[in-house]
């Protein structure tokens, strides 16, 4: 069987989807998670875009181990050098340099000729080779580019030290066959395409990532870049756990192996749907909440007489085990640290023991705790920046006669400040009292409850977005009680919105 390498661009391509911003102690989390998952590149972001994103890649580059560490950059000599920096502490490091090569791109976003741009690939990718051996080059709105330069420009790469060449349906307008065919010419053509990876990377614009991908490694396509849960730019990249599943489900069609531990398909998107406060759709496909449930009484049927009737994979292939219990009011240190470790969580002294007191006061409120509460914990308690605006007291009045209240006393930047102010509910007062607490008013522009197990006592998770002065954040908390977690997660959101325009500010001074 032939070895496909994954790519995985979640941290990257997928924080580019709307909200799924990331901070540093989240993605090092989700980086780790890549890792024990067993990719085999983590794309860890785009260094020359912030200061955050160099740190984040830097840090992920000094972190993992056992996994390629790529950073993206243009074609531009200072973009290459920040890329280079920011990985060159993993012990296996990437530069992934990239520049469009579709006359439509050409035209209106370089402004460039086709000469030009084949002159630019030439330098940047030497600089990089130079830099580092281990060189990815991507042709942008590659599926839209005339074949034939492709091919040249594909050709220079090579000659000028690329290892890999990646094949982007940018905007996801190619279809299966035509990507086959397209991969097929270019594994023909190229000169030196022996010598090198051909990689592909297609968003779903019309629904055909998963589809052009595996099409493309049926052409013989050996790198696959995908994201978690298919987040990413628009309407998102090639779903890990798609392509995985249908090379693992397919095996005696495709005859590819790869070194992803499908069991951990599900803790993964299950972390980053806790880290990005998105939850998973429950018709989505592989880890859905309805992806192995039987609603029809023929499947029920079917299913109880041999599960071979109407499943093609199991649940625990996945990792989707049934929720068992894990932990209760008389869990002690021991079971909580066990726990943790079985959840790839390797906290401190310290860090375990604000996870302990957090499920000790959970375990009073509700009986039985699951790993995605064990999870949701961790996220707040330990992951979480250290905030300028924290909740401190919180009291809200509603109900069919009252007129809806909240009282609140915060910390703002180290100084306690109280209000009480009015809604139209309960959630309009508090969310009121906050904003002329800390003195913002953004506008709300999502907000959502979800329960993160079964029960009446099962925590409420909130996810709220909100936007200022044309930026926007995320934020998400979870309490068994749904107004508290309503307060803390707009909280949360206002936190990482005065992050953000820190960043906006440093960046701008630098
Ligand atoms: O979609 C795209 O073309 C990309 C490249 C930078 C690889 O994300
Ligand atoms: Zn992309």
């Amino acid at each position: 069987m032939e070895r496909i390498y994954i790519f995985d661009t979640t941290l990257r391509d997928g924080e580019q989807s709307p909200g799924a911003t990331m901070n540093l102690q989240e993605k090092k989390r989700m980086a780790r998670q890549l890792e024990r998952l067993g990719v085999d590149i983590i794309e860890a972001g785009f260094p020359a875009a912030s200061e955050g994103d160099f740190k984040a890649v830097q840090e992920i580059a000094r972190s993992v181990q056992q996994v390629q560490v790529a950073g993206l950059c243009r074609a531009v000599e200072k973009d290459i050098v920040l890329a280079y920096e920011a990985v060159k502490h993993s012990p296996e490091p990437r530069i992934h340099t990239f520049i469009a090569t579709s006359d439509v791109h050409l035209k209106y976003k370089l402004k460039k000729s086709r000469q030009e741009v084949l002159d630019i690939t030439r330098e940047a990718v030497r600089l990089a080779a130079k830099l580092c051996p281990n060189v990815e080059f991507s042709a942008e709105d590659a599926s839209r580019s005339d074949w034939d330069y492709l091919v040249e420009v594909f050709s220079v790469a090579v000659e000028s030290g690329a290892k890999v060449l990646n094949v982007p349906d940018t905007v996801g307008y190619t279809q299966p066959g035509e990507f086959f065919e397209l991969i097929t010419y270019l594994r023909k053509h190229v000169r030196g395409a022996e010598k090198v990876i051909f990689s592909v990377h297609c968003h779903n614009d019309l629904g055909l990532a998963v589809a052009n991908t595996l099409a493309a490694l049926k052409a013989g396509a050996k790198q696959a870049e995908v994201t978690v849960s298919g987040i990413g730019e628009r309407a998102g990249n090639a779903a890990l756990e798609e392509v995985i599943m249908n090379l693992t489900v397919r095996k005696e069609y495709y005859n590819f192996v790869t070194n992803v531990q499908t069991e951990q398909i599900y803790p993964t998107c299950r972390l980053l749907s806790l880290i990005i406060g998105q939850p998973i759709p429950p018709y989505k496909a592989i880890v859905g909440a309805n992806a192995f449930a039987h609603e029809s009484g023929i499947h029920q049927d079917g299913v109880l007489k041999n599960r071979l009737t109407y499943e093609i994979m199991t649940p625990q292939s996945v990792g989707k085990t049934s929720s068992d219990i894990v932990l209760g009011k008389h869990s002690g240190r021991h079971a909580i640290k066990q726990k943790l470790q079985e959840l790839g969580y390797n906290l401190g002294e310290e860090e375990l023991n604000k996870v302990f007191l957090a499920v000790k006061n959970l375990a009073d409120k509700k009986k039985k705790i699951y790993d995605e509460d064990v999870e949701a914990i961790v996220l707040e308690e330990v992951y979480r920046l250290p905030d300028k605006f924290e909740l401190k007291y919180l009291s809200a009045i509603s109900g069919n006669m009252a007129i809806p209240t909240a009282v609140l006393k915060m910390q703002v930047n180290g100084e306690e400040k109280k209000l009480a102010d009015f809604g139209v509910g309960p959630i309009d007062a508090i969310f009121n009292t906050i904003s002329r607490i800390v003195d913002r008013k953004p506008k709300l522009l999502r907000y959502s409850v979800n329960a993160i197990t079964g029960g009446t006592d099962a925590q409420g998770e909130v996810t709220v977005r909100v936007e200022e002065n044309n930026l926007t954040a995320v934020g998400r908390a979870s309490d068994p009680d749904i107004i508290v977690a309503s307060a803390k997660a707009y909280i949360n959101a206002l936190n990482r919105l005065v992050k953000k325009e820190e960043e906006q500010t440093n960046g701008q001074n630098s």
